[in-house]
């Protein structure tokens, strides 16, 4: 692991340290948006989901919830996970979790969908975001469907202290390439703990098949 690589993980890891995970700025109790726009792909309850970057989130529970049999949960900070597990808990057994940063993360499987809440934008560098793109690739089957929430372009500059990068549609096809296609966009008004508003923008993707 490179020493930014470390850097990060620190940051990431004394975030869950030293604050509950219902008082940063990212919390949702519904996270009806992920939820939707997943449920609108179709999959069948036997389909391999990956949230990744899914810190201490509700999602996972609100998957398993919905059914899916075969959810991997992924984060570079273990506090984050371990908040999860405590949280789920017997649950937490039907669930893989693994702690990785994303741009040296390799797949030991592959995923029919690949959940992006508000992690991709921390990715300010090119070769970070090509890592990434790297990342998404061996881990994505062929058609499958790629859900990604960033801060939209007239939404918040940073996040937990950290430059991010605002995307459109535009921008995200620019970095992920020709083989994959929009299928639905939106905006939504995230409300923080502490009452600001701050505009994501959803996509959802699917890449074309062999
Ligand atoms: C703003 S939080 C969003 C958490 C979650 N997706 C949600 O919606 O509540 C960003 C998350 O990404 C994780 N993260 C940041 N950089 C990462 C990386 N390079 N690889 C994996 N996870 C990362 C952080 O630990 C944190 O949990």
């Amino acid at each position: 692991m490179s020493q930014r690589d470390q850097t990060r993980e620190t940051h990431w890891q004394s975030v869950y340290g030293r604050r509950p995970a219902d008082e940063v700025s990212w919390y949702q109790l519904h996270p009806d948006t992920s939820l939707s726009l997943i449920r609108s792909c179709q999959l069948e309850k036997n389909a391999a989901l990956i949230d990744v970057g899914a810190g201490a989130s509700v999602l996972v529970d609100h998957l398993l919830d919905d059914g899916y049999l075969d959810v991997t949960v992924l984060d570079i900070a273990k506090a984050a996970l371990d908040l999860s597990r405590r949280r789920l808990g017997a649950r937490a057994d039907q669930v893989r979790w693994q702690v990785a940063d994303v741009t040296d993360y390799l797949p030991d499987r592959s995923y029919d969908l690949w959940h992006d809440r508000a992690v991709l934008h921390f990715l300010t560098e090119p070769e970070q975001r090509a890592a990434y793109r790297v990342a998404l690739e061996q881990a994505l089957e062929p058609c499958g469907h790629l859900v990604v929430g960033t801060f939209a372009m007239d939404g918040p500059t940073k996040c937990s202290g950290l430059e991010i990068v605002q995307y459109d549609a535009a921008k995200l096809l620019d970095l992920l390439g020709p083989e994959f296609v929009l299928r639905e966009e939106q905006k939504e008004a995230h409300v923080t703990p502490t009452g600001a508003v701050q505009q994501f923008a959803w996509f959802v993707l699917q890449r074309a098949g062999v």
